[in-house]
């Protein structure tokens, strides 16, 4: 992380866990230990349906509350989904886009990334924009040129003066809830290329200010030695973003 040119943002990924009635005390929790970070922004990305839950119970604290997805129209027939506007509304911050598992299971492609990303930044949402390769790309050599291609893809309709609410995390999909991380080494290489685009893009100043995350099996004991990376400003946290207690010692790292 560089404190200096850009915010560190450690944000937990529930994915689909934590009912209503289960993350009453985990929110509890996490306001408990966190809400005193100073240097780094803390969000937790919950569920929809625990949305208003986190907004009530982290209104007085510095914690902001994200969503998952979103859909990339503005309103209209689209049964089950939902906007951006209602997610700005009820009082959400960040969104995460295109995460592996969304690309995965529900087949989002670059292009609907392109769209969401937009869509979110009009409602003043800012966006998590997830990239990453499979362990087959990893191993064919291609990681830059695939990661370096969703980046280009989500920055296509993207302005100079909106490229600041935009945050990026890479997430190499090999290393999402499998206990398996990026060495330092492998995670930072791949946050400076993303860098490296928004620089030929946007200019070194841009550049400077976006802040990269690293998300896969992220944990308590190996947060510190990620986020010593310049180029590496936070993370997007899974599995231990459910323990209050190892979502706050990773929150700790970063407000060193
Ligand atoms: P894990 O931390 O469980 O590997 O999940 C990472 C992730 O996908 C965050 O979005």
């Amino acid at each position: 992380m560089n404190r200096r040119y850009r915010k560190t943002i450690i944000a937990g990924n529930w994915k689909m866990n934590q009912t209503p009635a289960e993350a009453r005390a985990l929110l509890d929790g996490v306001k408990g230990l966190c809400a005193k970070a100073k240097w780094c922004e803390v969000v937790v990305c919950v569920p929809y349906i625990d949305i208003p839950l986190a907004v009530r119970v982290l209104k007085d604290c510095r914690i902001s509350v994200g969503a998952q997805n979103m859909h990339q129209e503005a309103s209209g027939a689209y049964t089950g989904e939902i906007s951006a506007n209602m997610l700005k509304d009820a009082g959400v911050k960040y969104v995460i886009i295109g995460h592996s598992e969304r690309r995965q299971y529900f087949g989002e492609t670059d292009a609907l990334v392109s769209q969401k990303v937009t869509r979110a930044l009009e409602a003043e949402l800012r966006p998590i924009v997830c990239v990453g390769e499979t362990l087959q790309q990893r191993d064919m050599g291609i990681t830059l040129e695939i990661v370096g291609a969703q980046v280009k893809a989500a920055l296509s309709a993207v302005s100079a003066d909106k490229l600041r609410r935009v945050v990026f995390a890479y997430e190499p999909v090999w290393a999402i809830g499998t206990g398996r991380t990026a060495t330092t080494e492998q995670a930072a290489e791949v946050c400076n290329h993303i860098r490296t685009i928004v620089r030929k893009k946007y200019g070194a100043r841009a550049a400077r200010g976006v802040t990269i995350q690293y998300g896969g099996s992220m944990n308590d004991s190996n947060a510190k030695e990620l986020l010593a990376e310049l180029d590496i400003d936070g993370g997007l946290i899974g599995g231990a973003s459910l323990k209050a207690e190892s979502f706050a010692t990773i929150v700790n790292a970063a407000n060193q």
